[in-house]
């Protein structure tokens, strides 16, 4: 019989697969895990920026997330400079489902990019934040037509057309308003990566995009062409998370580009753009080896250019939308330590059960894709010894874990705090208030000072939504 995962969930994961070889030095924090401008400074503490993670928890209470700008601006340039080639022009959409505030989104675009959001929510975030409607893209399997008339008066550059059914909504929307709408179309390419690994199948069995195989997508771009109001730009495709090398990219876009030249030769189209999407990886870990952007960059445009030349057709403009690549190195968490338990896992085997501040209201990640995590003691160092010890939130669940295997002094206390590195993706952008917990603010730091992004929940904020606690 299945067992409910939050119940037997820590329990039975007794052993550590993923803990490697206990570290010579527990001070040490690893260039490629933690945000650009991480050092420990004279004290031992953690500083980001110049700034001593303990200041800032002081300022600002824990969890906090503290996030590097010169990191963010670094990568989101880094993005620009590999894609957007004279040989290739390409447009770097930032994939604002990752973390979206309005001065991100006012650093990224600052940077050269454009932003992809995928609700009305994210739409108004990037509207307020001043960017060029021009240089935002719509996606969304269930764009609402009140989600696509606030797009289309918005002037929004690209919506992604996700189903049949959208089509006749959005031409109708736009036509109403007198404005031809850009689209592209979302393909399913039958390509699923992750990692080192991709599955490339003849079906396309999942709720985005329209199937290349079974004549979904041929029949949307007729639909599309034929529609007065859409102006039919490209194709989109986006393969999956957290993607080390190009392999799966190329699967994909071989698909992409047989679409491009099925519409050319039956409906005498060219589209002009292709999307591949994002996905590209970050490393969480000690270990995690993800291609470098110059790589990644080349490695696609060649997959492109090969492709393109195979069908003759001419190169189109392309597109990329990374999310976690841009932002998710570039923060941490930052936690206080409640209690510190040890617990006998396995006949004398100790570990010790660490607990946090916060948990899986702040960082779902672990909980949800077993995701790995490297954690530092953070407010000083120490010349302790190495404990097996496991970095557990105060949800009431046995489930809320941080970060599930990892070596931290033996010494640490009720009071110190811990840094998790790389929770800049998709950790803030999927809180929760589980247990009415108020989501932690997020800092930016940059030459010794911090700003706010987002500020902390209050328990006002909370209470506002219940009428009988007013
Ligand atoms: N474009 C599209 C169409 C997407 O669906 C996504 C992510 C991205 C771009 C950006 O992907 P990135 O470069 O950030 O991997 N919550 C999960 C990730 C879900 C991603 C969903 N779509 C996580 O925490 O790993």
């Amino acid at each position: 019989m299945a067992t409910h995962p939050a119940g037997p969930r820590s329990g039975a994961l007794q052993h550590a697969p993923s803990l490697g070889n206990q570290p010579n030095d527990l001070n040490q924090l690893d260039p490629a895990v933690w945000p650009a401008s991480a050092t420990r400074a004279a004290n031992g503490e953690i500083q980001i920026a110049g700034v001593g993670i303990s200041a800032l928890a002081e300022q600002y209470g824990t969890p906090l997330f503290i996030m590097d700008e010169v990191d963010v601006r670094t990568r989101a340039r880094n993005y620009v400079a590999a894609y957007d080639t004279t040989e290739m022009p390409t447009d770097v959409y930032y994939a604002g489902k990752a973390f979206l505030t309005t001065t991100l989104a006012k650093w990224l675009t600052e940077e050269g990019l454009h932003i992809d959001v995928c609700t009305a929510g994210e739409l108004e975030v990037a509207l307020r934040a001043g960017v060029d409607p021009a240089k935002i893209l719509f996606h969304g399997n269930n764009k609402s037509v009140a989600e696509l008339e606030k797009a289309v008066d918005a002037g929004v550059g690209r919506i992604v057309i996700d189903s049949l059914i959208e089509i006749e909504r959005l031409n109708k929307v736009a036509a109403l308003r007198g404005v031809t709408q850009q689209v592209f179309i979302r393909l399913t390419v039958g390509v699923e990566a992750h990692t080192h690994e991709f599955i490339a199948t003849a079906h396309e069995d999942q709720k985005f995009g329209l199937s290349v195989s079974s004549g979904a997508a041929l029949a949307a771009a007729e639909a599309v062409i034929a529609a007065e109001a859409l102006s039919l730009v490209g194709l989109h495709s986006h393969i999956g998370s957290q993607i080390f090398d190009a392999a799966g990219f190329e699967v994909a876009a071989h698909r992409v580009v047989d679409m491009a030249a099925k519409i050319r030769d039956e409906f005498d189209f060219t589209v002009t753009e292709l999307n591949l999407g994002g996905g590209m990886g970050i490393a969480y870990v000690e270990g995690d080896d993800p291609i470098n952007v110059n790589h990644m960059a080349k490695a696609i445009h060649d997959i492109v250019i090969t492709e393109c030349a195979r069908v003759h057709l001419p190169v189109p403009k392309l597109c990329v939308e990374p999310g976690r690549a841009i932002v998710g190195g570039t923060a941490i968490t930052v936690y206080e330590v409640g209690t510190v338990k040890p617990v006998d896992v396995d006949g004398g085997n100790i570990r010790h059960y660490l607990s946090v501040d916060g948990g899986m209201s702040d960082n779902i990640r672990t909980a949800l894709y077993d995701a790995e995590y490297t954690v530092a003691l953070a407010s000083r160092s120490t010349d302790s010894v190495a404990a097996v010890s496991r970095v557990v939130g105060k949800h009431c669940e046995s489930g809320d874990i941080v970060v599930r295997d990892a070596w931290l002094p033996a010494d640490v206390a009720p009071g110190d705090l811990l840094a998790v590195a790389a929770t800049g993706a998709y950790c803030r952008a999927m809180a929760s208030n589980y247990n009415y917990l108020p989501r932690p603010a997020v800092v930016s730091v940059r030459d010794g000072q911090s700003q706010v992004l987002l500020r902390r929940e209050t328990m006002d904020d909370l209470l506002a939504l219940d009428p009988g606690a007013l």
